[in-house]
């Protein structure tokens, strides 16, 4: 081959190459096109409105274009989470957040199906609730507890000391904050022992939760093994408190498991980690009803069962709680260390 044809052959292939080239580039242009030109999204908005955007419009420029108020401080800079929208529908299909809106989210620990209305461009249909309202302000959107609660599957277990009244009828005041500090502390080693975290003080006992960091059926076993503690920690303190007390201490336990809304909640100068929920609410009763089946702790089947635990013959009760429609399965069990003997 002489060297005029082998240029021209070269030529010919770079142009092919490039020809090859220019055909993705306007396929993919199309493609895009296609997407951003004319096509629009359907918007199910928590009002019970259906809204129609174009595709690029943002979540907030579209609920804005249909009349509808909603919360903006920051005027859709990223900057202030008022926007928020908790998303139904069409979660998976949205794009995923850029960079900002990422730290933003992350900033507020917001679950995965939470977006800011003001960076997020739906490509296809959506449905979202505004999770603040519209007049928020930026500091209320920061405030610890503004809707920063977040559904999760914990544990609850209720501690209580019993006839804690009692005790201060004979004692000096001073004399009972000693023992209830010290009553305390053992609570608070035993959870810290078995992966429980401290909730809510209430007096005379405390609300504490599982599966914070765990998954559940982990968090069952741990609540168990937390009670167990418990009691254990309690033998030790009557046997150290033993020549100022009258009678042993005792406790009562109530332990559930089930879905809460677990977050930062209370008053702004004070506010705590806790849960709110139907199912706290079940575990409180079971804690009461350790009075009625003189028993150390009243816990649900489901919890058991989670956990993987056997009750070991203790005596099984179908009770009424409210909050739930059917009875509840209970065991009452004299001393939790027992559950762990196997
Ligand atoms: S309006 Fe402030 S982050 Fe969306």
């Amino acid at each position: 081959m002489s060297d005029a044809q082998r240029a021209r052959l070269a030529a010919w292939r770079g142009g092919l190459v490039w020809g090859f080239w220019l055909l993705v580039g306007a396929a993919l242009l199309a493609r895009w096109l296609r997407t951003r030109i004319g096509a629009t999204y359907q918007l199910r908005h928590s009002s019970g409105r259906v809204i129609s955007a174009p595709v690029g419009r943002s979540l907030l420029e579209a609920i804005r274009d249909a009349g509808l108020p909603h919360a903006s401080v920051c005027g859709g800079r990223a900057r202030c989470t008022t926007c928020r929208v908790r998303v139904g529908d069409g979660l998976a299909a949205l794009p995923p957040p850029g960079a900002a809106e990422a730290r933003a989210l992350a900033r507020i620990e917001a679950p995965p199906n939470v977006r800011l209305a003001c960076q997020t461009r739906p490509l296809r249909d959506v449905a979202v609730a505004p999770l603040l309202p519209a007049g928020t302000d930026a500091a209320f959107a920061r405030r610890p507890g503004a809707a920063q609660g977040r559904e999760r599957r914990v544990v609850a277990v209720f501690v209580d000391l019993r006839d804690s009244t009692r005790l201060g009828e004979s004692r000096l005041p001073y004399d009972v904050v000693f023992i209830m500090n010290q009553f305390f502390a053992e609570m608070h080693q035993a959870l810290r022992a078995t992966n429980g975290y401290y909730a809510q003080f209430r007096g005379d006992g405390l609300l504490a939760l599982y599966g914070l960091q765990s998954e559940l059926p982990q968090a069952c076993r741990e609540a168990l093994a937390g009670a167990a503690e418990m009691q254990r920690r309690m033998d030790a303190l009557n046997a150290s408190l033993a020549a100022d007390l009258a009678e042993p201490l005792r406790i009562g336990i109530g332990a559930h498991a089930g879905v809460a809304i677990v977050g930062t909640m209370g008053p702004p100068e004070a506010p705590i980690h806790s849960a709110i929920g139907d199912n706290i609410n079940i575990a409180a009763r079971l804690e009461g009803m350790t009075k009625a089946y003189q028993c150390t702790m009243v816990v649900s089947e489901e919890t058991l069962r989670t956990a993987g635990i056997d009750p070991r013959g203790a005596p099984l009760h179908r009770v009424r709680v409210r909050g739930r429609n059917e009875r509840l399965n209970v065991y009452a069990i004299d001393d939790p260390r027992k559950l762990l003997q196997q």
